[in-house]
């Protein structure tokens, strides 16, 4: 039985240049565990609430020294020596140490810090592959690894809005391995940095997520670049590669108005306007395809593209079981997106992750924009078999740590992409 003797924590950086939380925890039997946690730019508003220091002086305002006091000092008094028996008991104690609804008092960037280093250390007492002990949370071992939602051009906040839109992303469905699926996304990405300079004499300049991000006129020419670039790879757009998108919609929704390329659409014609899309690309997923607080016009997105693509949440359900739950009774969505550190501990994700599950639903396993080089995120994306893993572009080394780690757990396991 994994046992706390001590969690350290420290503040380090992310890839976007700012502070995060990297947690320790060392059991009694002398195994130990290290991770750290991601940040989001294009958050949800219901999302659990990082702790930042707030002092203009450091980092402007966002600094973790708090966040990592919290952990040194009331988190490593009240948890260390305690009888924590499993992954549950640690994680509904630190929600109840915190005592707010949201984690806004010890900070869920601290407690996911520490939900994640104990995963790993308690992994490691058993001398398990972290994957294989988030599989045993889960009770279910993989039958197969998530297939990659890989970022190839990207808006919206990722990217300075130069195109309202957040990332287009490619998904070679043509790939039996997640070693076929990244070479093939590498001719892709060629093919894209070689079309962006011929159309926009533009360099390949990378976004947030490492996806190229010239000067595109509108939505439309990302998707019209995105098949040139598949199509110039030598493979067939729907065949070979499908494409998924996620609008991030929440962020150009305004009074009741998706403002988009000049437009100001109410939902109805934001749904035909996405329906319109369909008809141009053979798109497979439509991630937050309207605004989180358009409760009424999701049902109707759900109806119109229901057997086409998946209508997945993110801002609109934050890996929040009761967001989820709404979801499922209103039948406004048939995927989650799972960003674990919207929630704030593993083991409310596992719960989000079940009720989708449970649903009917697809589960889609994301990184945030802010990422760092800890990879623990391809072993939950493997652990909780994932129908999807979506880390950003195969650029960066904080994403490239995450498709490596799959291609290690690759050949660990023999497993292999869904047939
Ligand atoms: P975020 O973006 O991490 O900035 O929220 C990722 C996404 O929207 O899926
Ligand atoms: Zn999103």
């Amino acid at each position: 039985m994994p046992m706390i003797d001590r969690l350290t924590a420290r503040e380090i950086l992310d890839s976007r240049g700012c502070p995060t939380v990297e947690a320790t925890c060392e059991l009694k039997s002398g195994a130990r565990g290290t991770a750290s946690v991601p940040c989001g730019a294009s958050t949800g508003s219901a999302e659990a609430s990082e702790v930042r220091d707030r002092d203009s002086k450091r980092y402007g305002g966002l600094g973790c020294r708090k966040a990592v006091r919290h952990i040194n000092e009331e988190l490593n008094r009240a948890l260390g020596g305690n009888d924590l028996a499993t992954q549950r008991d640690l994680d509904h104690r630190m929600v109840e140490l915190d005592g707010t609804p949201n984690k806004g008092r010890l900070g869920a960037n601290a407690l996911l810090a520490v939900s994640l280093a104990y995963a790993r250390a308690a992994a490691r007492e058993r001398n398990l592959p972290l994957f294989q002990y988030f599989a045993e949370l889960l009770g279910k071992f993989p039958r197969c690894l998530p297939r990659p939602t890989i970022n190839l051009f990207s808006g919206g906040k990722h990217a300075g809005g130069q195109v309202e839109i957040q990332d287009v992303m490619v998904v070679p469905l043509g790939a039996g391995s997640m070693e076929t699926a990244l070479e093939m996304t590498h001719a892709i990405y060629q093919g894209a940095v070689e079309l962006g300079r011929r159309k926009y004499g533009a360099r390949p300049l990378t976004a947030d997520e490492g996806g190229l991000a010239p000067p595109f006129p509108g939505p439309e020419a990302m998707l019209e670049d995105t098949l040139q670039s598949i199509t110039a790879a030598g493979l067939e757009p729907g065949r070979d590669v499908a494409i998924a998108i996620d609008l991030a919609a929440s962020h150009f929704f305004r009074k009741g108005r998706y403002h988009l390329g000049g437009q100001a659409l109410d939902s109805s014609a934001m749904i035909e306007h996405i329906a319109g899309w369909l008809q141009r690309a053979p798109i497979i997923s439509i991630e937050d395809g309207l605004a989180e607080e358009d409760w009424e016009g999701w049902p109707k997105l759900l109806r119109k593209l229901a057997g086409r693509a998946l209508v997945l949440g993110d801002d609109l359900l934050c890996t929040n079981a009761r967001r989820i739950e709404r979801a499922i009774a209103a039948r406004a969505a048939n995927a989650l997106l799972l960003k674990v550190n919207q929630v704030g501990t593993v083991t409310e994700a596992l719960e989000s992750c079940r009720l989708a599950r449970a649903a009917g639903w697809k589960v889609s396993i994301s990184a945030r924009s802010g990422e760092t080089e800890d990879d623990w995120l391809a072993d939950l994306a493997v652990g909780w078999s994932g129908d999807y893993v979506k880390i950003g572009s195969i650029t960066h080394c904080e994403r490239l740590a995450k498709y490596n780690r799959l291609l290690a757990i690759e050949s660990l396991t023999g497993l292999s992409l869904p047939g």
